[in-house]
């Protein structure tokens, strides 16, 4: 393509993609389809990277493609980003509107009730109608520069196509609330439980940490999203706040479309009321509302004390708490193995619901809370669907409740790694796990069963027709033919591509066992190690540690799943069905005579160091580079220095070249 051409193109691109962005992140109502967009975009990217001179800061193919940043600068707000004084009753609130009709002496008034949106306040800083900065409040006076995250939520406008004449020209500041989703939160809550890390208190704390990210890659996963609610410009542009926040939603912001002008303090109330009752409909936290008076001229005439203006206040909603009696805790166990401790309470009324079940989230907690059966609790709800504990306030227990040892749906080993904050069942034959662990083995990368996807998954295990993958192989085309959406024909070829999977080579089966943290590629390298599953079945931990790339945490991994007698069961029953379980030596296989031993290596000697490491580990032992306690052998040549006088010092022993050789005939 020319390039005038291709720059004709390019700005095609951007406003059709931003006239989308809007479409879906502003108003909820996308008007073509994901795929179409994600063609727009990769279409946009492409003629970029041909023409990166025409690349532009306010392209939307810069929303995820900064480069993370080593640490935040301060931002100097135009003007201060004021807090509010807060009101937790009627009283306070019929107090306030006291306050501002003796101030106005006489003059007709009238406010805006907002909600109060419970997340991390943001400024976003235009010029020339482009996004310039985005900072957090901080202390009001500076905050972080934020400009790197911030682009990456789509409904923030990176520039601005239609500027009100008032703005044009102008720098102006446009503030509101950056926060996240329940849905996002939840998602990222589970997330988090299942990587074994603590999940984040609430939406706020959530949001708030997702701004601290360096990386602008990782807060685009999260999430985020942005209510604007303020137009901060020196220009007299509006007469009230209500025209402001209607201007801000036609130069394309994302403004809350629960907003009323209310001319008395009763009516303000009965909105407060509203939301109070019907907080939980909404789709993010409110913890409050928010009382504006309406006319800017008579903002600028209460004006503000140092902290909050006085023609404003918050009227906060009380926290979802309340105390109950904890009657048991009950282990569950999550779809890929985490276990979780559920508090079972005594009913009791929270938020206009009933509530018997509160989250423990992970064993580290229960320590924290030092809990257990019988204790009185505070329970909170925040942005989860299940609400958690958040302390014991009365101890009538003794000591604090463990998580079992053993899984309690299958029975079998569990176990928990250091640094890890979740303990998980490591059965692959768990029925919590099941769908999880097949789906696994039969996708692409692991035994590439064509025609085993989810939802098949999840028929088979609902009819009960496997208990696990090994299962598989027994299952016979009549079986399948009466499920839903099967038929004759998928049930063969069903049937074929389980057949077919059979004699996949040994990493596929490797990998397919679904064992925590080996990958495909960990699975390559141990197949180009360990001829068969016996071979792997017996090696040992300090044998696996020696092999490349491979640390403890996989070694560890490797030897608790191999000593689990149900996984041992499954690998019997894929032995019996004809899978694969070995596979030609690529090398004649060597005795296994330095197993668990370790060999520095130091001096002169005439076989290359890396040749010599090659012997040791081919035996299964291990080669290191420094000498200590553990080492078992050193092994010194000519001109050997102070690795030999360490190993003299420590009392190990010294080899020579020659009795080494001799060692490994
Ligand atoms: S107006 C000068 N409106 O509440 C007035 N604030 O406790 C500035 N907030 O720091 C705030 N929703 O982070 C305003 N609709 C809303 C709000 C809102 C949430 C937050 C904001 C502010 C805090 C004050």
């Amino acid at each position: 393509m020319q390039r005038t051409d291709a720059e004709t193109r390019i700005n095609q691109l951007r406003d059709e993609i931003e006239f989308h962005n809007r479409k879906y992140y502003v108003d909820a109502s996308p008007v073509i389809s994901d795929k179409e967009y994600d063609d727009l975009l990769a279409e946009l990217v492409r003629l970029e990277a041909e023409y990166p001179d025409l690349v532009t800061p306010d392209s939307p193919s810069q929303r995820v493609g900064g480069a993370p940043i080593s640490g935040f600068t301060q931002v100097r707000h135009a003007a201060p980003m004021l807090s509010l004084d807060n009101t937790y009753n009627k009283e306070d609130l019929a107090e306030f509107d006291r306050r501002v009709a003796k101030l106005l002496q006489g003059e007709v008034y009238e406010y805006v009730v907002e909600l109060k949106i419970d997340g991390v306040a943001a400024s976003l800083t235009y010029e020339d109608g482009r996004l310039a900065v985005a900072a957090t409040r901080g202390d009001g006076t500076t905050g972080d520069d934020i400009t790197h995250n911030a682009k990456t939520i789509k409904s923030i406008p990176l520039g601005i196509k239609e500027l009100p004449d008032a703005l044009r020209g102008k720098r102006f500041d446009v503030r509101g609330e950056i926060f996240l989703p329940l849905k996002s939160f939840r998602r990222i809550n589970e997330e988090r439980l299942e990587e074994g890390a603590e999940p984040f208190a609430n939406p706020r704390n959530a949001a708030a940490g997702s701004l601290k990210q360096l990386d602008p890659k990782n807060v685009s996963k999260r999430g985020l999203d942005m209510f604007t609610y303020a137009l901060v410009a020196d220009s007299a542009a509006f007469r009230t706040h209500y025209e402001s926040i209607e201007a801000l939603r036609g130069m394309g912001f994302k403004t809350n479309p629960n907003i009323r002008l209310c001319n008395n303090i009763e009516s303000v109330m009965e909105y407060c009321n509203y939301w109070e009752d019907k907080r939980d409909s909404l789709g993010y936290e409110i913890d409050g509302m928010v009382v504006k008076v309406n006319s800017l001229a008579q903002q600028a005439a209460l004006g503000s004390t140092g902290k909050a203006p006085r023609w404003a206040i918050s009227y906060k909603f009380p926290a979802k708490q309340a105390t109950t009696e904890l009657v048991g805790i009950l282990a569950s166990v999550g779809r890929t193995g985490a276990i979780t401790p559920v508090a079972m309470l005594a009913p009791v009324q929270l938020g206009g619901v009933t509530v018997s079940r509160a989250s423990l989230y992970n064993a580290d907690n229960l320590d924290a809370l030092g809990i257990n059966v019988g204790d009185r609790v505070l329970i909170e709800r925040g942005g989860e669907v299940i609400p958690k504990v958040v302390k014991v306030v009365e101890k009538r227990s003794d000591g604090v409740f463990r998580l079992p040892d053993t899984c309690p749906v299958c029975g079998g080993a569990v176990s928990r790694e250091e640094g890890e904050a979740a303990t998980r069942c490591i059965n692959v034959g768990c029925g919590a796990q099941l769908l999880k662990n097949i789906e696994h083995y039969a996708s692409r990368t692991a035994m590439d069963i064509d025609g085993l996807g989810p939802k098949v998954v999840e028929l088979l295990v609902s009819n009960k027709l496997v208990h696990d993958f090994a299962d598989l192989y027994a299952l016979k085309a009549e079986q399948l033919e009466p499920l839903e959406r099967m038929g004759r024909k998928s049930a063969e070829n069903l049937i074929a591509a389980i057949d077919a999977s059979r004699d996949r080579p040994l990493e596929r089966l490797y990998y397919a066992l679904g064992i925590r943290h080996i990958g495909a590629h960990s699975a390559e390298i141990l197949a180009a190690r360990y001829n068969s599953i016996d071979m792997l079945l017996q090696a040992e931990v300090e044998e696996l540690t020696g092999l490349d790339e491979v640390g403890p945490v996989v070694a560890r991994s490797l030897h608790e799943f191999f000593r689990g007698e149900q996984n041992l069961r499954v690998i019997e029953k894929l032995r019996a069905a004809g899978v694969r379980m070995e596979q030609e030596p690529k090398l004649p296989e060597k005795p296994r005579i330095f197993s668990g031993r370790t060999f520095v290596f130091t001096g002169a000697l005439t076989l290359p160091r890396s040749e010599a490491e090659r012997l040791v580990k081919e035996r299964g032992g291990k080669a290191s580079s420094s000498v200590s306690r553990k080492t078992d052998y050193v092994v010194a040549g000519a001109d050997a220095g102070s690795k030999l006088e360490k190993a003299v010092s420590l009392g190990v022993k010294v080899l020579t070249e020659d009795e080494f050789r001799d060692m490994l005939s």
